[in-house]
């Protein structure tokens, strides 16, 4: 499988054993970054894990931030996107099953990484349960987004960084 992978600053040790562990088992990995320690956003990896996903680049993403709570509603802003919150192997199947999730968010500082490992193959293993139903829930969900003008903005979300330069994160 291709996988979109995405995270902030404070989990990139955990995304990049991440990478090498999907990679270990034969998937194509996109890693949208952050790719080191230095202060930055959630939203910025999670909107551009999420794009891979709906542009067809990738297949499945998964996005971790420290709680996960921050990525995966960033990532949710993506139209397209169903990103799923997760801290069990239950959750992750269900949100496969029923809601065909495309992305799976969890908080690296929350969930330990051999967990974070049996969610993902837990999410990339299960099947969607195509359904009238289901299909009719996801078709309404999908209908609600981020508008155009939001999406093609590399710059949106640049007052949040500069406020990191400036010192107005003293606790992260
Ligand atoms: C750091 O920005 C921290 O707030 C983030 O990793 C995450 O926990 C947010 O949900």
């Amino acid at each position: 499988m291709r996988i979109s992978i995405g995270c902030d600053h404070i989990v990139t040790d955990e995304k990049n054993y991440l990478v090498s562990y999907l990679e270990g088992k034969g998937h194509e990995v996109i890693d949208n970054g952050t790719y080191d320690k230095e202060r930055t956003h959630y939203p910025i990896y999670g909107k551009k894990t999420a794009e891979k996903v709906v542009s067809g680049e990738a297949d499945l993403g998964v996005v971790v931030c420290g709680t996960g709570v921050g990525i995966s509603v960033s990532s949710n802003k993506v139209k397209g996107i169903r990103s799923a919150l997760v801290g069990d192997v239950e959750t992750a199947r269900y949100a496969k099953e029923t809601l065909n999730a495309n992305v799976i968010a969890m908080g690296g500082r929350i969930v330990g990484i051999g967990l974070i490992e049996n969610i993902i193959d837990e999410f990339l293993e299960t099947e969607y349960q195509q359904s009238e139903a289901n299909d009719r829930m996801i078709e309404r969900i999908d209908a609600l987004v981020m508008n155009e003008e939001q999406k093609n903005d590399d710059h949106y979300f640049d007052e949040f960084l500069e406020k990191w330069e400036n010192g107005g994160y003293p606790n992260e």
